[in-house]
């Protein structure tokens, strides 16, 4: 596939774009753009435990120095244009992706690319608690599907979904799912000890830093002792990754930082779990290629962070300096070079359970 195919040809080059946005935002730092940042290359592998993890990379350097002109908070978030996007309107909320119906469809495509890459919705053992009709909790279940597939593979089990917008189906669904508007750093409207099994996915984009303990100590008061629960997150990180797009995701990366969230935190959220008090916990890293280079599955993938990528837009494009069209040019073209460079992004999941013997706070 070339860039013509993907639609770059009647665009100006990365570079042009660059050097236009740095020269309107950093003057004396035009010269620095588009410079190769070296990454390292990786072994693809399949289910990898953590013990094998990789050290996380350094994103400073030039790009860094670069980025950090343009100081970015969650707050900036609200005096950005919406592209023409629906947005949560959540004010505490630090969550940079939309609430529309596009988004919906992109959700549902991320739940099967990581339904396939995990080999199904379950990594905790909790298939004999779920045929015993479990009760089970999805925080920040987007439009559902999880949950709608756990009601209808488990059909004793009853299984709730929360989330801070309602994109969840509200009135046509199977008898024992139940879904609800709830902020999951605020306290959720259940008892405690309550659920067999707390599942909270894709959250890197939704908690800053400091929040990640507050959630997680929030789901092992619901988690009933000897239940579970399952975090699943994505690595933010291209592997293989590199010249101008390299640069390129290493400055978003500095810009999301400044927006206090942690991009490589799904890695620590084993040690998050255990802090909470959870134990028994067992973390699992798998790759999963970024591109049409490795079949159906790159594919959609590619699609998937793309389009979230599209959507991110309104915390990117104001901190860089670029339009809506040129920042989705950008990110489009980092997906055709991560295709090239047969990139991949490296996705953790981490289960605990919770002790018998402990009670709630
Ligand atoms: C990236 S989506 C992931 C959806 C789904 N969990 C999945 O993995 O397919 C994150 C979801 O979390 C929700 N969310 C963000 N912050 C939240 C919070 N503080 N409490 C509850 N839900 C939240 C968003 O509205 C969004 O639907």
């Amino acid at each position: 596939m070339d860039g013509s195919s993907l639609g770059f040809a009647s665009h100006p080059t990365i570079l042009d774009m660059r050097s236009h946005a740095f020269t309107r935002l950093f003057p004396t730092l035009q010269n620095h753009c588009g410079s190769p940042i070296c990454s390292p290359i990786l072994p693809l592998s399949q289910s990898l435990t953590m013990g094998t993890q990789q050290s996380k990379k350094n994103s400073n350097g030039r790009s860094s120095d670069r980025s950090s002109k343009a100081s970015v908070d969650a707050s900036n978030q609200n005096k950005c244009p919406n592209f023409g996007r629906t947005y949560h309107d959540i004010k505490s909320s630090v969550y940079i992706l939309p609430s529309d119906d596009r988004e919906i469809d992109r959700l549902i495509l991320h739940h099967y690319c990581i339904k396939l890459g995990f080999n199904g919705n379950l990594i905790a053992p909790v298939e004999d608690i779920l045929n015993e009709g479990g009760r089970v909790l999805d925080i920040g279940c987007g439009p559902g599907i999880w949950a709608l597939e756990i009601a209808h593979d488990f059909e004793c089990a009853e299984v709730h979904g929360i989330d801070l917008v309602p994109m969840f189906p509200q009135q046509i669904k199977p008898p024992n799912v139940e879904f609800a508007i709830s902020n999951v750093l605020e306290r959720l409207p259940f008892p405690d000890n309550y659920f067999d099994f707390v599942q909270m996915r894709s959250f890197v984009v939704a908690l800053r830093t400091y929040e990640w303990p507050v959630a997680i100590q929030e789901i092992f008061r619901v988690v009933k002792p000897g239940g579970w629960a399952q975090l699943i997150d994505i690595d933010q990180k291209f592997f293989r990754l590199d010249g101008e797009s390299k640069a390129f995701f290493d400055e978003m990366t500095v810009i999301i930082t400044q927006a206090g969230l942690d991009p490589f935190i799904a890695k620590h959220l084993g040690k998050y779990l255990k802090k909470a008090g959870f134990e028994d916990v067992q973390s699992t890293r798998i790759s999963i290629p970024i591109g049409p280079w490795k079949g159906q599955l790159g594919q959609m993938m590619s699609d998937d962070m793309c389009e979230g990528f599209i959507g991110a837009g309104r915390l990117y494009c104001p901190a860089m300096n670029l339009t809506a069209e040129e920042y989705e040019v950008l990110i489009r073209k980092m997906f055709h070079d991560a295709n090239k460079c047969e990139s991949y992004y490296n996705w953790y999941g981490h289960h605990g359970r919770k002790p018998i013997d402990q009670d709630s706070m």
